[in-house]
């Protein structure tokens, strides 16, 4: 049928379907709708064309059948948990998670009656013990923020489905550029599309995939009754960004592999953390699961402590200090003070996570001008 507006002509560029509701001409429409008989959209919190376009691409991204795009990424891992979990359930965690995660399992889900246990998931002889009580969902970050611990995904999919449990993974700081969780034998994988993927830092989205297609209907309906679905505008920025996201993280990853290199040859740094350093404890598993780089999030410590940051900070002021990650350009940020605020000081101290550590999200910039800029902010540490 020919469009009344636009004649034979259609928009290169999707566009943007700002609606919250939508008309129907008469309730046999409507119903066709509803049972599923038609395409077709309602009410924009249940679903709405951006939210859609925008998963198609990211199914094809992930490898996955299906996609759900919700409001943050924090909303995806939400719809997760609810989606596979009830009272009673149990939850085998990894030890190093984005600090609101662990808010997540820790507070808000333990009082549903939802109990987790935390493991070091890159050693897979505690994650089989830690199954010697039943659990329903084995839970890791593909690359974990923000040591960049890259637990062996394969060997977690195989002992989680030993069990009977599924794997759920955060993909966020490696992207599904560098892995696809779910060909390694994840069952969910979830994106927070804020970060990398979005790419601009001008947007809040999330996203879940899968293949089971039990879960994409408790996973929608739980998006709908709970309220964690994505705006249209946001949807429509993020498929903008996913245009230029191989591009960026493949640029992105060259850049932080050179400064993995040269930042330890600093007097002022005492560590560099980055999984493609031979002394990272996951080199190993890295090299074998990650493809194409390994990654643009860098930690590196100062020896000076939380002066030696203020320090660096006042002065490399071309390197926002922005507690977020994957901009288009280099920012950093400092998990002591943000990400794991919260987490007690003895917590911060098994992970390593000191006063003096910053969090690099390396961008696509020319390598020299992220250089230079560190080194002028290194000058007066
Ligand atoms: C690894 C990781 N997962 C999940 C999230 C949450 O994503 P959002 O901020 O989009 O809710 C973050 C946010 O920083 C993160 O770093």
């Amino acid at each position: 049928m020919t469009d009344p507006l636009l004649g034979p002509c259609s928009p290169l560029v999707p566009p943007l379907y700002q609606s919250s509701v939508y008309n129907f001409p008469d309730l046999d429409a409507l119903d066709r709708v509803m049972n599923g008989a038609e395409p077709g959209f309602i009410y924009s919190r249940d679903g709405h064309p951006n939210a859609a376009s925008l998963a198609a691409k990211l199914s094809q991204l992930e490898a996955a059948r299906w996609t759900i795009v919700c409001g943050s990424g924090m909303a995806a891992l939400s719809a997760c948990f609810l989606g596979t979990l009830s009272a009673g359930d149990r939850v085998i965690a990894s030890e190093s998670l984005y600090g609101r995660t662990t808010k997540l399992l820790r507070e808000e889900l333990n009082r549903f009656g939802v109990k987790t246990t935390s493991v070091n998931v890159s050693d897979l002889e505690a994650v089989r013990k830690a199954f010697a009580e039943p659990a329903r969902v084995l839970y890791a970050e593909t690359m974990s923020n923000p040591l960049c611990r890259t637990p062996d995904l394969p060997k977690l999919a195989e002992i989680a489905h030993a069990h009977r449990a599924k794997l759920v993974v955060d993909n966020t700081f490696a992207t599904p550029v560098l892995v696809r969780p779910l060909e390694q034998g994840a069952d969910l994988v979830m994106e927070s599309l804020t970060k990398m993927i979005g790419g601009h830092s001008d947007l809040s989205l999330g996203s879940v995939s899968g293949n089971d297609p039990a879960l994409v209907a408790s996973i929608s309906q739980i998006v709908s009754t709970w309220g964690l679905a994505a705006h249209p505008f946001d949807c429509w920025m993020c498929e903008r960004g996913l245009a230029t996201l191989e591009l960026r993280v493949r640029a992105s990853c060259a850049n932080a592999a050179q400064l993995a290199d040269w930042l330890p040859r600093q007097a002022q740094v005492s560590r560099v953390i980055y999984p493609g350093r031979e002394d990272h404890p996951d080199h190993t598993v890295a090299r074998r699961i990650l493809g194409q780089g390994f990654g643009n999030m860098l930690c590196f410590e100062l020896k000076g402590g939380r002066e030696a940051v203020n320090r660096f900070m006042r002065q490399a002021t071309g390197i926002p200090f922005s507690p977020s990650l994957g901009h288009v350009a280099t920012t950093i940020s400092h998990p002591e003070t943000t990400s794991h605020r919260y987490e007690s000081p003895g917590e911060k101290l098994r992970q390593g996570i000191t006063d003096g550590l910053i969090r690099m999200s390396v961008g696509v910039e020319r390598f020299e001008r992220i250089r230079d800029e560190i080194a002028n902010g290194l000058s007066l540490v």
